[in-house]
């Protein structure tokens, strides 16, 4: 049993920690304890009380909103830190004061209604609790999941207008953690395009910290991850709390350090891009939030989220490897047409690649980016015999096929919007914006969505195809639906983020056996709302090794390898330098490996190196999927990224160590978490190491040259002596 309840104390139980509240005087829930595994019964709440702190005539100054750890902060009632939830009544007031009005426990989870989120096993437990608030009559229920074996805990919250009028919701904020006083940093992965998620780490000072988005889109500028940890902590030691948020849109998420000390950290919708009116009878969900503890240090957080995302997040495999992919953009951009891609299938069929991704530029009379999107149908021009028989030409090839499309967009000059200009976000009697020469469609009309079901149905359900990349090139300025009415304008933006997932849905229950690769402009929208539909994602659209090289990294302390999608391209003419093009292919076994250049004018040197890359690649790709990743030099921080996989049967370490610039010669080390009662052998030099070694660490020199690498492959070969 992961949750427990005696005595208005609330415990949740993980494998390894322990998360527990209680009710104060039987009302509200205040936050006892999150970190390491303890039984947690004999836990009572403080009395907490500032000056200056409202606090309720029947309790006295002992307890206030303003002090207490709530679990569930309330806007306009005495907490004057970041609160959760902001909810406007018909009278016009924003005070609420939600009441402990049960639990129940349940075996499996409830889902929140039409949105992504974890998918839970025989193990998974909810705790549901409701709260009342007697006024508006509304009843919220905090949902909290228990994922036990990945030391996860998820939550979000039901509100449903059980009162005579209407309500509107106007801040949410899906989960509220409260962590003790302690001198903490805070870690985020910043960026922009195309640069996304780098490593930032910041000392938490008291007043608040955020980051978010307000684009529409989970965005390249700021991931929703946050981490919270002790400012001593490092990759393997120390106590870090992480967060993140099932949901691909505009978000908020908070570091908040009290006058006490205290840090809340919590994320939701927020309120600048959100809104919803909740009229009598109606229930409204938000995304669900998931963080985790951990007392091994970074490393030990990201284990958490990567085994919780390849277990409750990704969709099933839908191959038995992974296929190396050929994709066209880079080699061609928008001059592809029938003859140039046969030939690229052939050389991608001739040299160890498994599928050709054709990429924009194949349908409506997409010749550049100004025209087209909308008109999912075939370029007449570059596919002459039709796309139903090149895409069997490829096929019989024997190798797979792959499409790109960007369902959420349309260009004014296409015929979809001259048809439909009104399915565009666009604000009344206001010239629209333009980004890339394009408009969003507005998914928060659900005849946009039936619109391009039947279309995608008719082209892309007479084609042979393996998998669809899935691309989002703008981001979203005016968020006015011209479906809504005026008093839902605030939902808009919500309302698309559900139209994207039913789009999603529908793509996945008629194309079972299609791979999806997500894309926004690389990883605009890398974020778990994402991996909920797709197996993998483009990880950025800079593919120079050297620039990729702290985005892979920082992608990693929230999303495991098997997510980011890597290729070896042609960028810089990196191809006529072999030790460069060696570089990026041991750049790109960081993930999923494909290809992302001219390969049938490449030399047939070129050709040679990707026929060996491709079968390597295949001998690593088992652990690189499912290994277990450590972190060791930080490429943020120092001039080399390095890094290693545990096998899952614990029996192998790959290891890499990547310097992209010469340095003045040093000694480097990087120490493993082996077996110190083993031995090992490197099986790519047949060096012999004991266990313990390579636990305390081995050394080797840097290079005085630019394009360095090292890799290790040790090997369990059996006890030590
Ligand atoms: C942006 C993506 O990141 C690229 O890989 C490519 O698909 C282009 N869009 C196509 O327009």
């Amino acid at each position: 049993m992961s949750i427990r309840v005696s005595n208005n104390t609330f415990v949740l139980q993980t494998e390894h920690t322990s998360y527990a509240f209680a009710l104060y005087d039987g009302k509200y829930p205040v936050h006892l304890y999150y970190g390491g595994k303890q039984d947690c019964t004999t836990l009572t709440i403080p009395n907490r009380y500032n000056a200056f702190s409202p606090y309720y005539k029947e309790y006295g100054m002992v307890y206030s909103p303003d002090c207490a750890w709530t679990e569930l902060p309330l806007f306009g009632n005495g907490d004057f830190r970041a609160t959760a939830l902001k909810l406007r009544g018909a009278d016009g007031s924003c005070v609420t004061d939600f009441v402990y009005d049960g639990y129940e426990i349940l075996t499996g989870r409830i889902c929140p209604e039409g949105l992504p989120c974890a998918d839970p096993d025989q193990n998974t437990q909810t705790l549901a609790l409701r709260m009342l608030d007697s006024v508006t009559g509304c009843l919220l229920i905090a949902y909290y999941t228990v994922f036990a074996d990945c030391d996860i805990i998820t939550r979000y919250f039901r509100l449903e207008n059980a009162g005579t009028a209407s309500v509107k919701i106007e801040r949410a904020m899906s989960a509220t953690l409260n962590i003790p006083p302690v001198d903490a940093d805070y870690v985020i992965l910043r960026g922009a395009y195309p640069r996304e998620r780098y490593y930032q780490r910041e000392h938490v000072a008291y007043g608040m910290q955020s980051i978010c988005s307000r684009r529409g889109a989970s965005s390249h500028q700021f991931n929703p991850f946050a981490a919270v940890c002790t400012h001593d902590a490092d990759e393997d030691t120390g106590e870090v709390y992480g967060i993140n948020f099932v949901y691909s849109g505009s978000y908020l998420t908070e570091i908040e350090k009290d006058q006490n000390g205290m840090i809340r950290l919590q994320t939701g919708l927020g309120e600048e891009n959100f809104g919803y009116l909740l009229e009598r009878g109606q229930t409204f969900d938000c995304p669900e939030a998931v963080f985790t503890y951990s007392a091994d240090g970074l490393n030990g957080m990201s284990h958490n989220f990567h085994s919780f995302i390849r277990a409750h997040i990704l969709p099933p495999e839908p191959f038995p490897t992974r296929p190396i992919v050929l994709n066209t953009w880079e080699a061609s951009y928008f001059d592809i047409d029938e003859n140039n891609l046969l030939r690229f299938a052939d050389a991608a069929k001739e040299n160890g690649i498994d599928m050709l991704v054709m990429d924009d530029g194949w349908f409506g009379k997409r010749d550049d980016d100004t025209s087209s999107l909308g008109d999912w149908y075939e370029h007449k021009t570059k596919f002459p015999t039709g796309l139903a028989s090149f895409v069997d030409r490829v096929k019989a090839k024997g190798i797979k096929f792959g499409i790109w499309i960007e369902p959420e967009m349309v260009n004014p000059d296409s015929d979809l919007y001259r048809a439909h200009p009104d399915w565009a976000l666009a604000a009344p009697g206001r010239e629209p914006l333009l980004s890339r020469h394009q408009m969003v469609l507005d998914f928060a009309n659900p005849a946009v969505i039936d619109y391009l079901e039947s279309l995608f149905d008719k082209t892309l359900g007479a084609l042979d195809i393996d998998y669809i990349k899935w691309d989002m090139n703008r981001n979203i300025s005016a968020a006015y639906s011209p479906y809504l009415p005026p008093e839902r304008q605030d939902e808009t933006q919500f309302r698309y983020m559900k139209g994207v997932y039913r789009l999603f849905r529908w793509f996945g229950e008629r194309f079972p056996k299609v791979m999806i690769e997500n894309c926004s402009g690389g990883g605009g929208r890398y974020d778990l709302g994402m991996m909920k539909y797709s197996t993998q994602i483009w990880t950025s659209d800079i593919t120079d090794p050297g620039l990729r090289i702290p985005i892979q990294h920082g992608s990693t302390y929230a999303y495991p390898p098997c997510v980011m999608s890597c290729h070896v391209s042609n960028s810089g003419n990196l191809t006529a330098d072999p030790r460069r093009l060696d570089f990026a292919f041991r750049t790109a076994i960081n993930g999923m490996l494909g290809y992302e250049l001219h390969l049938p004018d490449m030399p047939d040197q070129v050709k040679a190196t990707v026929r060996e890359q491709t079968a390597l690649y295949r001998t690593y790709e088992e652990i690189i999927k499912k290994g277990r990743f450590y972190r060791v030099h930080n490429p943020q921080t120092g001039p080399y990224y390095s890094y290693y996989f545990v096998s899952e049967d614990e029996s192998r370490i790959l290891a890499t160590f990547l310097q992209h610039k010469a340095q003045e010669r040093e000694d480097v080390r990087m120490a493993f978490r082996a077996d110190p009662m083993a031995r090992y052998t490197d099986e790519l030099t047949g060096k012999e190491y004991a266990g313990a070694a390579l636990c305390e660490g081995i050394t080797f020199e840097n290079s005085t040259e630019d394009y360095a690498y090292r890799m290790f492959l040790f090997r369990k070969v059996g006890e030590s002596l």
